[in-house]
């Protein structure tokens, strides 16, 4: 009997990782998403499943009915609510770490605490309760500042302020009663996602992934809105020299390895850390040095969109790269994809966003996507979508992504954005209404 995998999960993620795990070498019989998308829907072997995911015992029972051989968590809120505790008191494997470690994410006291005290690189702080005292803080500080609810918030819980009066106005937007919110220093720079596959039980125990730049704002050159993400592109500092991009990767390897130890002494328990650990990094304009933004402990979207391709290029069996089940890695397990010095391919993803995005985008409308080539350098991974009536319809804000690959960087650029001009909306399930002011995306991904 071959395995049998469930990835738990609706978004883009879900099916970049339902795809890469469908090109394993080894026997997997099936792959659920649960619930999945149209995306999930078209590749071979993967088979949605309709159950409310926030519902931790129907996922349970349907994981133990279907003698699931392992579980992949791809958003942080089944994590953050103990999704990883119920499956492994089931003695059921699940890659994604425990509540206890999931607060790095799900609070931003919890974490900006845990960074303080273990003398982390991050931008000064203060929490508060009480709105008067954050605002007379305010009264004393420079602009821009940045300030951040303590809890999940989709992406909506961390304001860039540039004036006090905007300021005082997201306290009183983010602050709730009996809740708390973080104010923080404005750190000028470049971000850089770096993520990491942490399994205590595996051969190697801890691999970072290529660096990725996530383009956060919705509108070219860093304007506009904070959004989930409106693109990536792997090796974002492949200008650099080789020195300066080894004293970078010297300073990150110290924040993942004091992060891991530091976590997983102060759990109490036996529990390591298992699961993706993702560094939300600043690269300092001031002294090129990495400060934390935020832990997430999770896969990024769209960087997993963007790095599954680059995985499936490299010809990286996801199944081995977490070590699932595997005592050493097998003889022909090829590291050298993650060296940032010594390139393999580089990856473009482009997010195709609904109007309104991120705020009130539209949705209900219909996309062609028949005019992109499907070729083995170009994937398209959904997000929001469904097919209805026997076109694809739009359900969200993120629609999909336009990933493209090349050896060379421009060539990956110039491919995504090709492919992502040749998708039409459409006002009809019927495709004869055209209207493509229904649908946007960033024109300097990859810059
Ligand atoms: P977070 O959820 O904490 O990562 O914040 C979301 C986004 O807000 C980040 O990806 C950054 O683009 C931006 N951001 C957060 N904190 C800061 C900061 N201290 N300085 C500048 N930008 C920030
Ligand atoms: N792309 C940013 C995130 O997944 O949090």
């Amino acid at each position: 009997m071959g395995l049998k995998i469930l990835i738990i999960g609706s978004g883009g993620r879900e099916h970049a990782l339902s795809w890469l795990i469908s090109k394993s070498h080894r026997d997997v019989e099936k792959i659920y998403v649960m619930p999945g998308n149209a995306g999930t829907l078209s590749e071979k072997n993967v088979f949605n499943i309709e159950c409310n995911i926030n519902n931790h015992q129907s996922v349970l029972d349907f994981a133990l009915s279907n003698k699931i051989d392992l579980t992949i968590v791809g958003p942080e809120v089944p994590l953050v609510e103990g999704i990883s505790d119920l499956f492994e008191k089931n003695y059921l494997n699940i890659f994604g770490p425990k509540k206890y470690f999931s607060q790095l994410e799900g609070s931003k006291v919890f974490s900006k605490n845990f960074m303080n005290s273990n003398n982390l690189p991050t931008a000064e702080y203060n929490e508060f309760d009480n709105s008067e005292k954050a605002k007379a803080y305010l009264d004393k500080k420079k602009m821009p500042i940045v300030i951040k609810y303590d809890g999940l918030a989709s992406g909506k819980g961390v304001d860039i302020c540039e004036t006090l009066v905007d300021a005082k106005k997201s306290v009183d937007n983010l602050l709730k009663p009996n809740e708390k919110i973080i104010i923080e220093e404005f750190l000028k720079g470049i971000e850089l996602s770096a993520i990491y596959v942490c399994n205590p039980n595996a051969y190697k125990q801890t691999i970072g992934l290529t660096w990725i730049k996530d383009y956060k704002s919705r509108d070219e050159f860093n304007s506009g809105p904070n959004t989930g993400g409106m693109g990536a592109i792997t090796h974002p500092f492949c200008s650099y020299k080789k020195n300066d991009v080894y004293s970078l990767n010297v300073e990150i390897e110290k924040i993942i390895i004091k992060t891991l130890v530091a976590i997983n002494n102060s759990s109490g328990t036996t529990s390591k850390y298992n699961g993706f650990m993702y560094l939300g990094l600043m690269i300092s304009a001031m002294n090129d040095k990495p400060y934390l933004l935020e832990y997430n402990c999770r896969m990024g979207d769209p960087e997993t969109q963007n790095i599954a391709l680059y995985l499936e290029k490299n010809n990286v069996d996801f199944l081995d790269l977490i070590g699932f089940d595997n005592e050493k890695y097998p003889d022909n397990f090829n590291l050298s994809f993650i060296d940032d010095n010594n390139y393999s391919g580089f990856c473009c993803t482009i997010v195709l966003a609904a109007k309104g995005y991120p705020d009130s985008p539209v949705k209900d409308f219909y996309l062609d996507l028949s005019n992109i080539e499907d070729n083995d350098s170009v994937k398209i991974f959904h997000a929001g979508t469904k097919v209805s009536k026997g076109a694809i319809k739009v359900t969200g804000g993120r629609i999909l992504t336009v990933n493209a690959f090349d050896n060379d960087k421009q060539n990956a650029i110039d491919l995504a954005y090709e492919n992502i001009y040749k998708i039409k909306a459409y006002n009809d399930s019927d495709l004869k209404n055209e209207n493509n002011e229904l649908i946007f995306f960033r024109t300097d991904i990859g810059s």
